[in-house]
């Protein structure tokens, strides 16, 4: 199955000395994995739940092969490979590294054990600290290939997290990952406003400061037709009432394969919404909780989100009528370390101002994932990524709970399969313009 992570490691950024900044992003990147892997066991690190999940001890495994193919072998001088086999083991994708250990197939990996894991990070990052403390004449490229493996470690986070969550909603006693409470208590922003666009000619994607991927260029202009955009996102009480009034049982909302997928397998409600004494609860990285009311609803796959705007006589935002939307507006979030880890209810409504853009849920688009015009992949293996799974998903905008600081902007694109919906996934709707 192709890659279903979060937008990929291929990046188009300036000429990045190796800086003393740059080390201290690194090895705090590199920190943060491990404080998201302290509460769990080496059990729990080694399964995954499904094809789409990883294993956290593969996760942790992976980000650290990304820095020592495409970095420590090449630029390294002496650099001794700290095991030959891992090359197999933890290859994600990349056709020309070779063969490599069938996704489903991550959770047998019981060896080389979370033991060794952990001494492969340290061996790692010994020689990263080596390789910075050294002129060697190509600082700017090791600067940009360091900071490609800071964004896509720091993907992985995310993608730990939300597999966690998959591998303790399967597990029958239902296991909490922490017990952190919000640093604010949440207060529910009431029934949603509407902020009016104009239509006209808009440019869109990345145009080349700071760092990006590869998928957000290049610039380019497209038409909008005027449209007013939710204010906040959908939330658990509205989606309560999609359920009670038939939305899963009425075809003529549901696209065709998401019709045929869930009669399949019998979704009823969101993924993690289990149904007990006639109410709803969540499973959550807080263990199972009852659903919050005011809170954005998540879980929910491309065919459910567009059922439910359907049903509201609406529709979803396409992708670059979201990114006008939010062009200028500033990401919020705090140190993914010490976040609660789930959507908040929205603040208070602020008349004409867009709530939880970023920090909630990622927000599906009525937008394929496609290149945009004049794109072109990269050249060589760590080419392999965006261009090639361009074709069948759809694009989500904004970040979620889970996602870390950094990746929260206008022009990020993450994509996901239709189907999909253990990521924090949720949507906010697109009322017309007569
Ligand atoms: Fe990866």
């Amino acid at each position: 199955m192709a890659q279903p992570a979060i937008a990929t490691p291929l990046t188009l950024l300036p000429d990045t000395p190796a800086s003393l900044t740059l080390a201290e992003r690194l090895f705090e990147t590199r920190s943060t994995s491990m404080e998201l892997a302290a509460p769990l066991s080496a059990e729990d690190m080694t399964v995954q739940a499904m094809e789409d999940a990883s294993p956290t001890k593969w996760h942790l495994a992976h980000v650290t092969w990304f820095f020592e193919t495409f970095l420590l072998k090449t630029y390294l001088r002496g650099y001794r490979e700290f095991d030959p086999t891992f090359n197999y083991c933890f290859n994600s994708y990349y056709e020309a590294l070779g063969p490599r250990q069938p996704r489903p197939n991550r959770g047998l990996l019981t060896r080389p054990s979370a033991e060794r894991v952990i001494a492969y990070r340290a061996h790692v990052d010994e020689a990263l600290d080596k390789l910075l403390a050294k002129s060697t004449g190509n600082g700017a490229e090791i600067g940009r290939l360091i900071e490609i493996g800071i964004n896509h470690e720091q993907q992985h986070q995310e993608l730990l997290l939300t597999d966690i969550l998959a591998l303790f909603a399967a597990n029958p006693l239902r296991p909490a990952y922490h017990q952190r409470k919000p640093a604010e208590s949440p207060v529910g922003g009431g029934t949603a406003g509407w902020v009016e666009f104009e239509g006209g000619i808009r440019s869109v994607g990345q145009e080349g400061s700071g760092y990006f991927w590869d998928n957000e260029g290049p610039r380019h202009t497209v038409l909008i037709h005027p449209f007013r955009l939710a204010d906040r996102l959908v939330t658990n009480a509205e989606w309560l009432e999609f359920i009670r009034d038939g939305g899963y049982r009425t075809a003529s909302l549901w696209l065709a394969d998401g019709w045929s997928l869930f009669n399949r397998e019998e979704w009823q409600a969101p993924r993690y919404w289990e149904e007990h004494d006639g109410g709803w609860q969540q499973m959550t990285l807080s263990g199972l909780q009852p659903i919050e009311l005011d809170a954005p609803v998540c879980h929910v796959s491309y065919y459910e989100a567009d059922a439910f705007a359907r049903w509201t006589g609406m529709r979803l935002p396409t992708e670059f009528e979201w990114e006008v939307a939010a062009a200028g507006l500033p990401a919020t979030g705090n140190t993914l370390a010490t976040r609660a880890l789930r959507p908040l209810p929205a603040p208070p409504a602020r008349n004409g101002e867009l709530r939880q853009m970023f920090g909630d849920v990622w927000e599906w688009t009525a937008s394929a994932y496609l290149a945009y015009p004049g794109y072109r992949p990269p050249a060589g293996a760590i080419g392999e990524y965006n261009g090639k799974f361009m074709v069948g998903q759809h694009v989500l905008r904004g970040a979620s709970c889970a996602t870390p600081d950094g990746h929260s902007r206008a022009t990020y694109r993450n994509f996901f399969y239709p189907h999909q919906r253990w990521q924090f996934l949720g949507l906010r709707l697109v009322s017309e313009i007569d």
